[in-house]
């Protein structure tokens, strides 16, 4: 679950900043710093827009054993990135967004599954379907491709 003492826990939506307008990503998800209510707080940055197909190199293939996931960040044409999350098991590769269908947080491998933090939803690394909700939609599927020693993901729009 939720660790507030963890290094990636140390910017969550609601939490106090200190520059407006500075922006941080963990995780996949990308928070932005501005003034609420006359404090400055993180607030979670909606997901960029996919407006167009765009593959990216994500990873070398060596990086990826089978059995692990790892979150990479996907450019977009018209700016800002999208979290995903590649996974590779014994039937090849496998990428989602990055982010819970339950309430958007990211979702990272432990053991054989993707998981949320947040209200802990699991997934599964190689389809995206929920395993444990109180999610009840699968991870939005990307495409993962293999290819001359490196790992290309494509994102297309909804
Ligand atoms: S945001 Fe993932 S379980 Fe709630």
């Amino acid at each position: 679950m939720f660790s507030p003492g963890s290094a990636q826990a140390a910017i969550s939506a609601g939490s106090p900043c200190k520059v407006a307008g500075r922006e941080r990503t963990v995780k996949g998800v990308t928070f932005a710093c501005r003034k609420v209510n006359g404090k400055l707080v993180w607030k979670r940055k909606k997901f960029a827009t996919i407006d167009a197909v765009v593959t990216t190199r994500v990873l070398e293939s060596a990086a990826l054993a089978s059995g692990a996931s790892a979150v990479v960040e996907v450019a977009l044409s018209r700016g800002g990135s999208t979290g995903v999350i590649v996974s590779r098991s014994q039937d090849g590769l496998s990428a989602f967004r990055a982010n819970c269908t339950h309430q958007g947080f990211p979702v990272t491998r432990v053991g054989k599954v993707l998981e949320c933090e947040l209200h802990g939803s699991q997934f599964d690394p190689a389809t995206g379907a929920v395993v444990t909700g109180p999610a009840s939609r699968p991870l939005l599927r990307y495409e993962a491709t293999e290819s001359d020693g490196s790992i290309f993901v494509t994102v297309r729009p909804a």
